[in-house]
């Protein structure tokens, strides 16, 4: 954090992906407003987060971050967001079993709204027009009117988020993530999936196992961690007014929290070291992410780790690597390396979404099953070479049956993806395929354990 760090010193900074926006008076009475609402998270929730992040980057816990790629206004119903929580809580049952240790659930949701964009124009039939940058700035219609940035916009999607996250604590509370109903659905998937059989062991493993508890006597109706679930909310904190509106001083603490959500990533594009998302977020005590991409060097790697984790506490920094299935064996050994040779504590987490993005011969944004699993594995493997810890993985991914991304079980193919292709930005895992991921991974991360448990093995037999 700057020696002169406030909730407003982003202003005195350089800024890339910003609206501009027309009426200034309009803009800052939403301001105005903004900072009037009561926070959406609180202070003692984000340190809580940031101590199970700390568990994950010693090792301990696992990191399942996933949700829309851009929420939107269109797309706000009850229904979808039960849906991304209940894949979300499908994938994580899954991964707790895989990993043997606790999964961290922290949504791309209740506030994912603001989109970089790599151009910021868009050009139609001859005609120019701002580029779309997510629904809490304009309206991806293409008009002059609709793509004009709106202030108005934050508010609503301070609303929407309010609610959402408010049907997300009842969820997360209220026995919908009771661990046997959770684990119910995964048996229907495995039946009803096409590769379903592959994944029947390993169900029926975990069957085995809540039998066992419950035959114990440990059920959720007298053990409440099996009845309920700690989840958090996350976005790109790319809207700095936005953000800026919602930092609020914690009474208890005297230090800022971003309150909009409970972690705040800062994204490829806007991650320039003097740049203003890096003040802003180096100055609020919420958990951070860093996506990095192909183009980070091991200097400005370690330099930004510096500035955003200072005290280098764990839990603080998560790294999300999005590198893309082909490049992430030449870029991210040398990373991690430098990263532990500095004795830095992060999370280390694999975005295998924004590296995987190709335009499909129809035109359709989409990316590869094949291609994201490629990126999760290589993730692993290097982590494993390297004896650091693949804490986590980032997906954009959707409770609903769209058709954005191809293969899968579903084999979904290029001429598929017209048939319910519904984002308002990047293609998206959709609930089977997230579903289908998520075992792949188990599966993989099982293998690891056993490996790892044979080495072992094989070591104290030596020894003896
Ligand atoms: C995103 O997570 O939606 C995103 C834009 O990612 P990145 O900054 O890694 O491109
Ligand atoms: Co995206």
């Amino acid at each position: 954090m700057s020696k002169n760090w406030q909730p407003d010193s982003w202003r005195s900074h350089d800024i890339l992906q910003v609206p501009e926006y027309g009426d200034a008076d309009a803009l800052a009475n939403v301001e105005d407003t903004l900072r009037k609402q009561p926070p959406l998270v609180f202070a003692g929730e984000a340190r809580a987060l940031r101590e199970q992040l700390a568990k994950v980057a010693e090792g301990q816990a696992f990191l399942l971050q996933g949700g829309d790629c851009a929420e939107s206004f269109a797309e706000f119903h009850a229904d979808n967001i039960r849906d991304t929580f209940k894949v979300l809580l499908q994938m994580a049952i899954v991964l707790t079993y895989g990993a043997a240790c606790p999964v961290v659930k922290v949504g791309r949701l209740a506030g994912q709204f603001a989109k970089p964009r790599s151009s910021a124009t868009e050009e139609v039939d001859g005609v120019t027009l701002p580029s779309y940058r997510g629904d809490i700035i304009n309206d991806m219609v293409f008009s002059p009117e609709s793509r004009e940035p709106d202030p108005e916009r934050m508010l609503r999607a301070y609303n929407q988020a309010a609610a959402t996250l408010n049907l997300l604590r009842a969820f997360a509370q209220g026995g919908f993530a009771d661990l046997n109903q959770v684990h119910r659905w995964n048996l229907d998937f495995v039946k009803s999936s096409p590769q379903g059989a592959k994944f029947e062991e390993l169900g029926a493993r975990i069957d085995e196992t809540l039998a066992f508890m419950a035959a114990c006597g440990l059920t959720s109706a007298n053990v409440p961690q099996m009845a309920e679930t700690d989840f958090y909310t996350s976005h790109e904190a790319l809207l700095l007014v936005y953000e800026q509106a919602l930092t609020r001083q914690d009474s208890l603490t005297g230090k800022w929290y971003d309150t909009s959500a409970h972690m705040l990533w800062i994204g490829d594009r806007t991650r320039q070291p003097d740049g203003a998302h890096v003040e802003y977020l180096s100055g609020v005590e919420n958990p951070l992410g860093l996506k990095c991409g192909p183009s980070i060097d091991i200097d400005d790697l370690l330099r930004l780790t510096d500035i955003l984790n200072p005290d280098n506490e764990a839990g603080r920094l998560t790294l999300i690597c999005r590198m893309g299935a082909d490049k992430a064996e030449e870029h991210l050994p040398g990373l991690v390396r430098a990263v532990a040779s500095e004795g830095k504590n992060v999370v280390w987490s694999c975005d295998p979404m924004h590296g995987n993005t190709v335009s499909s011969s129809s035109g359709y944004k989409t990316r590869a099953f094949d291609a994201i699993l490629s990126e999760v594995d290589t993730f692993f493997d290097v982590h494993r070479a390297e004896g650091t810890h693949a804490g986590g993985v980032h997906f954009e991914m959707t409770g609903q049956d769209v058709t954005e991304c191809i293969g899968g079980a579903q084999e979904i193919t290029e001429e598929g993806l017209s048939d319910r292709y519904h984002t308002h930005c990047d293609p998206r895992l959709n609930a089977s395929q997230s579903i289908e991921l998520a075992f792949q991974i188990a599966e993989r991360l099982k293998r690891q354990r056993d490996l790892s448990a044979a080495e072992n093995g094989e070591r104290v037999a030596v020894a003896g």
